[in-house]
């Protein structure tokens, strides 16, 4: 058994696998010098629009561009509330400020950490004008009874599926289960590009046609604008190497499936470990695999030394950082700021190897008891 350092994520093994074909790709954009939009682009949108089951798909710039074009493309503004939940990445909250609109923030359920329909129709009032459930860390949101919701009200449900490539609620996949989602590509995701990338799914054919506009100066024809857009493209290499890695989606998604049921078989019974639940409607892609203990910076302090690499997603929930730093003083979002103070995110991607996950476990396991330890003595 290896006795090397265990990386958080493992890129280099992830290009080393699809060498050839990368290789191929990105050549071929190169030699084609067709580099803004063309054909990589628009068959990309196809093959991406066929996986998630939605009848489009339009390539930007982002995951955050993918969501502010949505909430652009939806005319929301000045004064209009964006249900959000209150533990998400920043990107989340940033697209709503950005489009002009007022983030509400709705705390999760603790056990899949996303919003759940009881807490998103609490939250609910005159002013919500879209709701954006996010796919936290990989695992979808019960998004029926969200879109329910949405539909009795008028309002549109927005995916953030920026950690959700793949997975599925009750049998269908992220990107189709609402209004319109966001996808990011960044290069840590499940599907990754080799630089910004990012997608709007959609089956509103008026929201795909604005989005389209939006993200290329507002132009349907070449020095023709029509609205004010900004310049949010695919950009033509990323969408070859990510025509790609779509390709072995699936297949990486399944690893990082078989990798998360070892962890929680290797890591059960831990006393005061809290591991991830995931729904029984549910199928998770294992973007990351979060767990939670009380003493988590200690805990990730033991893991360093013992040779394993672990992330916080989240250190800080968006309310608490200096971006929005005096607007949401009295909120009160304790749940959230616990949470922030115990998640701890293990090593987890395709290229993680099985030997490295029961090493990692064991780790936690040593880790874990060594603090009972310390705390008792
Ligand atoms: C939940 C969530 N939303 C949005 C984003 C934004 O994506 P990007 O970094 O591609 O702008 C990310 C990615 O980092 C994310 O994790």
């Amino acid at each position: 058994m290896s006795t090397s350092r265990i990386p958080f994520l493992d890129l280099g093994a992830a290009y080393a696998e699809l060498r050839q074909e990368l290789d191929a790709a990105t050549r071929g954009v190169m030699a084609s010098s067709q580099f803004i939009l063309g054909p990589e682009v628009s068959t990309f949108e196809e093959e991406f629009a066929a996986y998630c089951d939605t009848r489009h798909a339009i390539g930007v710039g982002s995951g955050l561009d993918a969501l502010r074009l949505i909430l652009l493309g939806y005319e929301l503004g000045p004064g209009d509330e964006v249900l959000v939940p209150s533990n998400t990445f920043i990107a989340t909250w940033l697209a709503v400020t950005q489009a002009g609109a007022i983030p509400v923030p709705v705390e999760p359920d603790p056990l899949t950490h996303n919003i759940t329909a009881e807490a998103v129709e609490a939250a609910i009032s005159s002013s919500t004008k879209a709701i954006i459930p996010v796919h936290l860390y990989g695992h979808p949101a019960d998004m029926d009874a969200i879109v329910a919701l949405g539909r009795e009200r008028g309002i549109p449900v927005i995916e953030d599926a920026a950690q959700a490539q793949g997975a599925r609620c009750r049998g269908r996949r992220a990107g189709g289960l609402a209004d319109a989602a966001g996808f990011s590509f960044y290069p840590g995701k499940n599907l990754g590009a080799m630089g910004d990338a990012g997608a709007v799914t959609t089956n509103d054919d008026g929201l795909a046609e604005r989005v389209r506009m939006l993200r290329n100066y507002g132009s349907k024809v070449k020095y023709h604008h029509d609205v004010p857009g900004m310049n949010s493209r695919l950009d033509s290499i990323q969408a070859a190497v990510l025509r790609v890695k779509l390709r072995h989606l699936d297949e990486w998604n399944e690893r990082r499936r078989g990798l998360a049921a070892r962890y929680i078989d290797g890591l059960g019974g831990v006393e005061g470990l809290v591991l991830p639940a995931p729904a029984e409607w549910a199928e998770p892609v294992w973007h990351l695999f979060v767990v939670r203990h009380p003493q988590r910076d200690a805990l990730q302090a033991r893991l360093s030394d013992a040779g394993v690499d672990t992330i916080i997603h989240y250190p800080l929930p968006p309310h608490l950082t200096g971006a929005y730093a005096g607007e949401f003083d009295s909120a009160r979002l304790s749940l959230t700021e616990r949470l922030a103070d115990e998640v701890l995110s293990l090593p987890m991607g395709p290229h993680l190897s099985q030997d490295d996950a029961d090493r990692v476990a064991a780790a936690v396991r040593e880790a874990v008891g060594e603090l009972q330890t310390s705390a008792v003595s």
